[in-house]
């Protein structure tokens, strides 16, 4: 018997209309800028969704395998995350088989590597219900996430009006002139800005200790509640998703 988040049916002789069940709420953190958050921000997400008894996927593009690593370190009473390596080969095992999460996974996130290749990672991307881009507050960051975030609405056709991609402004000092142009420079942008990440030893430490911050004993309530819009953001991308009918044409 197929259970919902298997059933993926193409309708035959309906051109590109498909019938879907799949329940997974898929998120993508991106930008092909190095050490802009992609790894912190996925490892926190992924803590935060298994935390809240939402069975999670992270999936690990980045050959670094730095949120391998952190998967590896987290402590065994803490809840469970499948890591699904996607940079490694798949061994005797297609490729969609070894990237696929197990049954009845609510939650997906996805790391990806700097230097990402938008046009080869367009198919991902477009399966993906959520877009987040971090960034640092820094001139070359900024001037290389305008040139990536072109790219990922050219080269991937992700428009805008999906309100699938969302900002995050990362390691912020918020008095910094630097961290005033980027605000400035992320509101200009068509693309909603939801969230700014203090710049605090927080996040090292959860890192280290292979959590996220809100797993983290004495953790500091601004950098808990810095996340909040982040989160509603997401939820209100989820509620988009899972109120449409089980079953569902698209034209
Ligand atoms: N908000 C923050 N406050 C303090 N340190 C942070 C913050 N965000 C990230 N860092 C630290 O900055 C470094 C780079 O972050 P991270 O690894 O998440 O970036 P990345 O985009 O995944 O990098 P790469 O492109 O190499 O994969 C890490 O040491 C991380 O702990
Ligand atoms: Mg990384």
């Amino acid at each position: 018997m197929l259970i919902p988040s298997e059933l993926h049916l193409a309708v035959s002789g309906a051109g590109d209309r498909k019938l879907t069940t799949d329940r997974n709420f898929r998120v993508a953190i991106v930008n092909s800028k190095g050490g802009s958050g992609k790894t912190t921000l996925a490892t926190n997400l992924a803590s935060y969704y298994s935390s809240q008894q939402l069975k999670t996927a992270l999936i690990d593009y980045d050959s670094q395998g730095s949120s391998s690593f952190w998967v590896s370190r987290r402590p065994e009473d803490c809840s469970e995350i499948q890591l699904i390596p996607a940079y490694k080969q798949a061994i005797n095992v297609t490729r969609g088989w070894f990237l696929r999460p197990e049954r009845l996974t609510q939650r997906v996130v996805i790391d990806s590597p700097s230097g990402l290749d938008v046009a080869q990672f367009k198919q991902a991307l477009n399966e993906c219900d959520a877009i987040l881009i971090p960034v640092l507050p820094s001139s070359i960051d900024i001037h290389a996430v305008a040139h990536f975030i072109a790219d990922i609405l050219l080269l991937a056709k992700i428009r805008r009006e999906e309100g699938r991609i969302a900002v995050i402004a990362n390691r912020a000092r918020k008095n910094t002139l630097v961290y005033q142009r980027l605000e400035q420079f992320l509101k200009s942008l068509d693309i909603p800005f939801i969230a700014t990440l203090r710049d605090t030893q927080q996040y090292v430490k959860a890192s280290e200790a292979g959590k996220g911050i809100f797993e983290m004993p004495r953790v500091d309530a601004k950098d808990v509640e810095s996340w909040q819009p982040l989160l509603s953001w997401l939820k209100q991308r989820e509620g988009n998703k899972f109120e449409q009918p089980q079953f569902f044409l698209n034209n």
